[in-house]
């Protein structure tokens, strides 16, 4: 190779080199790009210079100035290519400093939770402690052991969904009564609040899934007159001055039973959808628990007597916010839900 072949051959590369660096699309191929021209094994540079030496002496000296500026001209090419692909590769917009800030979420409690707090609050001044229960329940809770006969009519109001052969979703807060005088021998005052299900279809005042209060006082002596009085003084507390009136009812664990209805808010007693034209509203039922739930649970029938209870504080809840439907407390809508917490 001569000393013109040479020169040309630089020039060459220069002209090639620069055209493909200013092509790389990215990093990665910037870096295949850099191997292949300068890099220090076969880079094409390499090549030309391992041709110098075949050069005639006197020659060597322009060649090597030749091939000098070409590696110049490669490398700072090269560099100029990286640099604007690292800032195309952050251009991801840059945060918008003038956005408003997300306002922190805070949670409240739901409305059948206040009722149910206030509830308790009134019935933990009366001696009443809190037992819970499991919403999975055994047919022997929720049935068998509350006296419930296998093919009584009281049974249909008591359709559940079965998660098994023995374990139902409970119908109601009952089954507690029983955990609870299986594990504390009497004086036994408590409330057992929870969810509970039923194959009811939503109407004004029924739900598939609601919210019950189980209220149970196990003691000598215990009689009617202290369930009229305890829950009569309950809705005084609770609505401040209200009408009540106790209807005689029917459920197997209790004898005698009664429901308790208090005179509708809504429509101060004249008749409305929320109370279907009654004028009252029913929240709960109640009776003396029968001694045969006394003694399934281990309890002398002889010797104790009890009261028990059960109320709806979605009912409560309607009532003491002028609510016509009880499905607005279980749609979890925000809009509704944030005007009634607190
Ligand atoms: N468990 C009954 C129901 O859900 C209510 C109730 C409880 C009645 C306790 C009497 C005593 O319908």
């Amino acid at each position: 190779m001569n000393l013109q072949e040479f020169v040309s051959q630089t020039g060459e590369l220069e002209a090639r080199g620069t055209i493909l660096v200013a092509g790389a699309e990215s990093v990665a191929e910037l870096e295949l790009i850099r191997n292949k021209l300068v890099g220090r094994k076969n880079g094409e540079l390499v090549l030309l210079m391992k041709a110098l030496p075949s050069l005639a002496p006197d020659d060597r000296r322009d060649a090597g100035f030749a091939v000098n500026r070409v590696k110049l001209a490669l490398e700072s090419a090269l560099a100029d290519r990286a640099q604007s692909l690292s800032k195309s590769s952050a251009t991801a917009p840059p945060p918008d400093l003038t956005m408003p800030a997300r306002t922190g979420w805070t949670g409240a409690r739901h409305p059948v939770t206040l009722v149910i707090d206030e509830i308790q609050s009134i019935f933990r001044e009366l001696g009443f402690t809190v037992a819970l229960g499991p919403e999975a329940e055994s047919e022997w809770y929720n049935f068998t052991a509350l006296n419930f006969p296998s093919d009584h009519p009281a049974m249909d109001m008591h359709d559940t969904l079965y998660l098994g052969d023995d374990t139902l979703l409970r119908t109601h807060t009952s089954p507690v009564q029983i955990r609870t005088l299986q594990r504390y021998r009497p004086p036994v005052r408590i409330l057992a609040p929870g969810n509970v299900y039923r194959r009811d279809f939503f109407d004004a005042s029924h739900a598939p899934m609601f919210a019950q209060i189980e209220g149970l006082a196990v003691d000598e002596g215990i009689s009617f007159v202290d369930l009229k009085a305890t829950l009569t003084h309950f809705a005084q507390r609770f609505f401040g001055s209200t009408k009540t009136r106790f209807r005689p009812s029917y459920f197997p664990f209790t004898e005698p039973s009664a429901e308790m209805d208090v005179e509708c808010r809504l429509c101060s007693g004249s008749g409305c959808s929320g109370c279907k034209n009654t004028g009252w509203m029913e929240i709960l039922g109640s009776g003396m628990v029968h001694p045969k739930v006394l003694e399934a649970a281990g309890v002398d029938a002889e010797r104790y007597t009890g009261w028990a209870f059960g109320m709806g504080p979605g009912r409560i809840a309607m009532q003491r916010y002028g609510l016509p439907h009880i499905r607005l407390l279980y749609d979890s809508d925000m809009r509704f839900l944030s005007q009634m917490s607190r």
